[in-house]
């Protein structure tokens, strides 16, 4: 490693921060030594603060109907082969029933922002989720609505949301989305969600088409100045009936070695080893633990619809049932070192 690159990891590591042109550097002059470099301080960060716990989150995938046409994603309007479903809210309670029976103590509500799901009935379906089991979180992943709708999920007792920025390059995300949709909406949204008190995450795919040093340092910068209590990172994976189709997928290596970046930059954040990255090698999820992740996201959507909730091709995980696939990742955490922790899980600021 060169004299340069280590002063560059010894400065993140004590001061949380760098300019954009060095984390553009540190991203261009990665190699395996700096790579391990950078896991070894960033377990060891987050092993200050959270052991060796991994915090489980049971993600129920509510809907794949959605109104947006965001180039990258499976589940885009525009894509007439995907095979819609709608989860009823009874079915929605089976799978919250199920994950609670398994120890599950947060609930991810996510899916395509499918207008069937007004504040009406997301508040309905918060509601009674926070009242049967007042001991549970419920996180939102719904996408961009407005801030009154946000304020009222809050109010029905929504902890936490899920917004992935996608890219903090202004240009960047004029060429990930259709025109109708703003890189300034998507800022407004994850501002106004930390306004209302919720614990917020935002996000980026690695390797997504367009994706340069320049565009990452910029989101290692976002990052960096909007401290979110969760950062959702995972590789971009190609899905055949989407314009990128034809794209190479983000790698494992570039992958962890911006978990561990993140996990410098901000020691208490919440950092998942993504579904996408077990996608896209066979121990994706342990190697991203390795590199400083701590939360992984077992799916509790039932199986009939699994298959269905297509972001990417060859999703993992569409076979199981929940209780294997939460048995599956914690051995899978076990043989890292790693013990899987069924509380709340909420950050340790
Ligand atoms: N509609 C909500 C939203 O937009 O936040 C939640 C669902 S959206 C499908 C969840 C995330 O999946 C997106 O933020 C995006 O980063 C990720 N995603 C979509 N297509 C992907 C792909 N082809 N490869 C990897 N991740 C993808
Ligand atoms: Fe879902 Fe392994 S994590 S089956």
């Amino acid at each position: 490693m060169t004299e340069r690159v280590s002063r560059l990891i010894n400065g993140l590591a004590q001061t949380r921060r760098l300019i954009l042109e060095e984390y553009q550097e540190l991203i261009d002059s990665r190699n395996p030594e700096t790579a391990q470099a950078l896991a070894e301080r960033a377990v060891a960060e987050r092993k200050n603060i959270y052991g060796n716990a991994v915090y489980v989150r049971g993600l129920i995938e509510i809907s794949n109907i959605c109104k947006n046409d965001c180039l990258y994603c499976g589940i885009r309007r525009g894509n007439p082969h995907c095979d819609r479903y709608r989860l009823t809210p009874k079915q929605i309670m089976e799978c919250v029933e199920e994950g609670y029976g398994l120890g599950f103590r947060t609930f991810v509500l996510q899916g395509g922002e499918d207008p069937h799901f007004t504040d009406e009935v997301l508040c309905g379906l918060v509601h009674d989720i926070k009242c049967r089991h007042p001991d549970c979180a419920v996180t939102l992943s719904m996408g961009e609505r407005s801030r009154d709708s946000y304020q009222r999920l809050r109010e029905a007792g929504a902890d936490r949301y899920l917004l992935r920025h996608e890219t903090a390059d202004r240009a960047h995300y004029g060429r990930l989305h259709p025109p109708e949709m703003s890189f300034d909406d998507r800022m407004r949204c994850l501002q106004e969600l930390r306004e209302l008190g919720y614990q917020v995450g935002c996000g980026f795919m690695v390797g997504s088409p367009y994706q340069t040093s320049a565009t990452l340092a910029k989101d290692l910068k976002f990052v960096e100045e909007f401290k979110p209590d969760m950062c959702g990172i995972g590789p971009f994976v190609p899905h055949k009936d989407t314009p990128f189709r034809d794209c190479p997928a983000g790698t494992v290596e570039l992958t962890c070695f911006l978990l561990s970046i993140i996990r410098l930059i901000y020691p208490p954040v919440l950092l998942p080893a993504t579904t996408a990255l077990g996608t896209i090698h066979p121990e994706g999820r342990e190697l991203g633990i390795l590199a400083g992740a701590n939360v992984v996201m077992p799916n509790l959507s039932p199986v009939a619809t699994r298959k269905k909730y297509e972001l990417y091709d060859n999703k993992i995980c569409t076979g199981e049932e929940s209780a294997q696939c939460k048995d599956c990742l914690s051995a899978r955490m076990r043989s890292v070192g790693y013990e899987i922790v069924t509380d709340r899980g909420d950050v340790k600021k």
